[in-house]
């Protein structure tokens, strides 16, 4: 039987739900996202449950990491689908604050990140991004209190972002970052996918492919920048406009030239069409 979450709008009502599921120190885990709920963000809350006894989701489309020209006024917005699925997977709580009650008149402070915030990737071509994103997580972290937060391992960049602000900011939450979830033909699972024509879904699945062959190539022993380069040329070969193909510390996100300067996280940015996608694999 599906168990309709509570719904928590205001920060009174979040914290008396939040004060009833830690009764009996119960450990909560908060699982951040902006709707649109797909088979990703469902595997998020099922490894939420795992771990925890009691699961918060937050949907919040967050305008702060949007810039001006970006898609926050068309970002799917699926409310009755996304409480289904949540009353499925018998999550407790959903925290859906209005854009007043998370930035009242007057807001002022940002998080401003160094570090894997400031790698020449995401952050070159949205860099508005990520104080966005860390001011938005740092706010959920302190208005949620859990005890765990779980993050999709496919926007990558922003893991190691929240994950370096938990820890140097003392927010006393573990991030745990969870393997991306694929469709059958490996196009990584988003809420940006729908934007896609028929013809670029068929393309899409490019990326994951062409990353996968160049860690084969770099497991192998092959020279690292020129499976890289050839990696690049086969993405914009099949109607990509490349914003980067990038082989990266796992951690530091610090740029390597081996495998021994590794563990290696391999990162794209791609535009098809007019949508703009994000994936990456360890190698
Ligand atoms: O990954 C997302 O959906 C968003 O960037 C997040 C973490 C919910 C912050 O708005």
């Amino acid at each position: 039987m599906p168990h309709t979450p509570a719904v928590a709008r205001t920060l009174p009502s979040l914290h008396r739900a939040i004060d009833k599921l830690r009764a009996r120190k119960a450990r909560v885990a908060l699982v951040p996202t902006m709707g649109a709920l797909h088979e990703g963000h469902l595997t998020l809350v099922r490894q939420a449950k795992r771990r925890c006894d009691k699961v918060i989701v937050s949907i919040f489309v967050n305008p702060t990491q949007f810039a001006p020209h970006e898609d926050f006024s068309t970002y799917p917005r699926t409310w009755k689908a996304d409480i289904a699925k949540l009353a499925a997977e018998r999550v407790d709580l959903v925290w859906n604050p209005d854009v007043k009650t998370m930035y009242p008149d007057g807001f002022a402070s940002r998080i401003s990140c160094e570090g894997p915030a400031v790698a020449d990737l995401e952050d070159r071509f949205r860099p508005h991004f990520f104080s966005g994103v860390a001011t938005v997580v740092g706010k959920l972290f302190v208005q949620c209190r859990p005890d765990i937060a779980v993050f999709g391992q496919k926007d990558y960049q922003q893991l190691r972002v929240v994950t370096r602000m938990a820890r140097d900011l003392d927010l006393g939450v573990k991030v745990i970052g969870i393997t991306t979830v694929r469709e059958t033909d490996g196009l990584a699972m988003s809420s940006r996918n729908v934007y896609l024509s028929p013809d670029e879904r068929r393309v899409a699945p490019t990326l994951y492919r062409t990353m996968k062959a160049c860690a084969k190539k770099i497991r192998a022993g092959d020279d690292l920048v020129t499976a890289m380069t050839e990696g690049a040329a086969l993405i914009s070969g099949a109607g990509f406009a490349l914003d980067y193909f990038e082989a990266r510390h796992a951690e530091t996100l610090a740029p390597v030239a081996s495998l021994a300067d590794g563990p290696i996280r391999l990162l794209v940015a791609a535009k098809i069409g007019t949508t703009r996608l994000i994936d990456n694999i360890g190698v």
